[in-house]
């Protein structure tokens, strides 16, 4: 099989690698040299956030990269997002221009809506602020209202391009419907555990990108958790292949159409993670890792449950 590594063209022109390096959890000097070795493995596809704490380390990566005259500006799609605390709209190109001020670059590809509900702002770093009971202060801002201040980042050449993230198929419904430029992608959770197939499917309907997270179900080594990871059914799999667990489950979400984005901090696993394109899955494989959906959750954010934005009403279970 020719490699099948390529470039995705959004529906407003602009384009993303068919994978990702993902950073959350990735933190103190892990994430620059994540960043700088996954540019040299060949990867052109960075996804970080505000929330995440490592977006400087992403741009001085990335800047490196560039004076080193690896890659061009252009030849890197960073994404980033803009934390639940800052959906006022009138918050939003300031939330914008400081994560800009910490990556060190004049704009990023794409910015993200991290969630669909809002969290009162108790100052930039107060990131999930809770009242006296310990309970996180919810606030009540419209999605909708939050993007037409993220159109405003477009124009303003602060981001090419806008999107979403842990959108639901009626909360991305009704944003399609009120927006005057579309999202280019809907970041999700993706695994055999939640294969999304529903949601996967309306995206492609109206031209938007899924990017799926959490791929290996941030599996835990201790509890050997979630089972999929660890399975010997998934297992045989690879060795069909002579590849590994991790391989076989970022491969079932490129063929589930979305754009994986593994995350990790080990030069060796960040080469394994990338060499998924010179093998495919049968359908007999497809069957066996869609007999793990579930709809269980690595991100349930149930401390949000309590919003009317939450996003996940019907799956409120988790690993
Ligand atoms: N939009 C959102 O709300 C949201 C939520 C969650 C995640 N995300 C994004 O998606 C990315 C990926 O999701 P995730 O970090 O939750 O989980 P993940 O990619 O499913 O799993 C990451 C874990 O797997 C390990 N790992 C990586 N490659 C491996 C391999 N080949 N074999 C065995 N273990 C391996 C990593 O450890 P090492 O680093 O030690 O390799 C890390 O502990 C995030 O980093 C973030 O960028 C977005």
């Amino acid at each position: 099989m020719t490699s099948d590594l390529k470039y995705l063209r959004h529906n407003d022109g602009t384009q993303v690698q068919n994978i990702g390096l993902g950073t959350f959890a990735s933190v103190e000097g892990d994430c620059e040299k994540a960043v700088l070795h996954a540019i040299d493995v060949g990867y052109r596809h960075i996804d970080t956030a505000y929330f995440y704490g490592n977006e400087g380390e992403v741009g001085a990566a990335v800047r490196k990269k560039i004076d080193e005259g690896v890659i061009k500006r252009e030849d890197i799609f960073i994404t980033t997002k803009l934390w639940c605390n800052f959906h006022e709209p009138e918050r939003v190109e300031y939330a914008c221009r400081k994560t800009l001020a910490n990556i060190g670059l004049d704009y990023v590809d794409l910015y993200l809506i991290h969630w669909p509900f809002s969290y009162a702002y108790r100052g930039d770093n107060e990131m999930i602020p809770t009242d006296a009971n310990g309970e996180v202060e919810l606030v009540d801002i419209d999605y909708v209202d939050t993007w037409r201040a993220m159109e405003k980042l477009v124009e303003l050449g602060l981001t090419k391009s806008i999107g979403v993230s842990n959108f639901n198929a009626d909360q991305l419904t009704r944003l399609l419907a009120n927006c005057k430029i579309k999202p280019i992608h809907n970041q999700i959770e993706v695994h055999p555990g939640l294969n999304q197939k529903n949601l996967i499917e309306l995206c492609k309907k109206n031209d938007i990108v899924v990017t799926g997270f959490s791929p290996l179900g941030r599996h835990n080594a201790e509890k050997r958790t979630p089972a999929f990871m660890y399975d010997g059914k998934v297992q045989a799999i690879g060795d069909k292949y002579n590849k590994s667990i991790a391989q076989v489950l970022i491969r079932y979400l490129i063929e589930l159409g979305t754009v994986p984005l593994p995350k990790s901090s080990n030069p060796k696993r960040i080469e394994e993670n990338f060499n998924v394109f010179d093998f495919k899955l049968d359908a007999r494989d497809h069957a066996i890792l869609d007999s793990y959906h579930g709809g269980e959750r690595v991100a349930h954010a149930r401390q949000a449950i309590k919003s009317k934005y939450y996003p996940f009403q019907h799956y409120s279970a988790c690993f």
